[in-house]
């Protein structure tokens, strides 16, 4: 099953966690996957690992808060590969902390980060986006943009931006490109384990609430936007699909 032969796909912050499944996911269905990551350790290791396996995987170090660091890796990208199909804005950070311990610099971090960076991405990666037959673009919200817990600070409402973020832009870009969001549950990242101080029963606690019964994993995530970029969704766009085990729908635990 090759959907995304001859396609190329950039994944930021494909080096770890989430961007590291989606890479895996349309890298074995036929894309070529640039990984444009800023820890340089985790993008070597990705693109080893991909093209190990014998997939077509580039890394390219990438700041995406830098306009100047996203422009090259654009221009890097068409230069090695000639075309640019599908763009997964993947980066997120998260720091958690009271609500009297933010400070304003980390509220602008994460926003810079969490949204600002899409729009960099999706402005350099536009003329390559209109020139493809097929172009999309997918976003990483969460389930924290509709609900979310004590000491998130900036992070709930940056990923509640990306949803109104992604159905301006389904509007702007329409007809040709297609823009969609995936609104991911609790998945195993490093993330996520970062935030956690005891991840045993940090688990526990958790798994009540989410009816499929397990934490989640990061190649449902990047399943869930192999979708979303891929022809199935040809009549998809504007859309927000949640992938959470069922956990936005549960009211209590047992
Ligand atoms: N893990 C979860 O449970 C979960 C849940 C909902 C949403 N999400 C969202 O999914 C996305 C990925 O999350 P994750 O858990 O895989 O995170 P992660 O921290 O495990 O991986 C993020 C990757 O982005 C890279 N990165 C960070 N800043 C960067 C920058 N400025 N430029 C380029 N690369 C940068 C990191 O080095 C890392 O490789 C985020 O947008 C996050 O908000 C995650």
């Amino acid at each position: 099953m090759t959907p995304f032969r001859d396609r190329v796909a950039i994944v930021t912050g494909g080096g770890l966690g989430i961007g590291f499944g989606t890479a895996s996911v349309l890298a074995e269905r036929g894309a070529a996957v640039v990984i444009a990551e800023i820890n340089r350790e985790a993008g070597q290791r990705a693109e080893q690992a991909l093209t190990e396996r014998g997939l077509t995987a580039r890394f390219i170090q990438t700041d995406v808060t830098d306009p100047a660091s996203v422009d090259s890796l654009v221009t890097s990208t068409a230069a090695q590969f000639g075309r640019i199909d599908v763009l997964v804005n993947n980066v997120g950070i998260a720091v958690r902390q009271a609500f009297d311990a933010l400070t304003l610099e980390t509220w602008n971090d994460v926003w810079l980060t969490n949204m600002t960076s899409m729009m960099l991405c999706v402005k350099a990666c536009l003329p390559h986006l209109r020139a493809s037959s097929r172009p999309a673009i997918v976003n990483l919200s969460s389930i924290n943009a509709l609900r979310t817990i004590a000491g998130m600070g900036a992070y709930p409402a940056t990923k509640a931006a990306i949803i109104g973020f992604t159905q301006s832009l389904a509007i702007d870009l329409a007809p040709h490109i297609r823009v969609n969001a995936v609104a991911p549950g609790v998945i195993m990242t490093e993330m996520w384990q970062s935030q956690m101080d005891d991840l045993e029963s940090a688990i526990a606690y958790r798994l009540p609430y989410i009816p499929r019964g397990r934490i989640g994993e990061a190649a449902d995530i990047g399943k869930a936007v192999a979708f979303l970029a891929s022809d199935d969704a040809d009549f998809i766009t504007g859309s927000i699909l949640i992938v959470d085990g069922g956990q936005h729908a549960k009211l209590y635990a047992g």
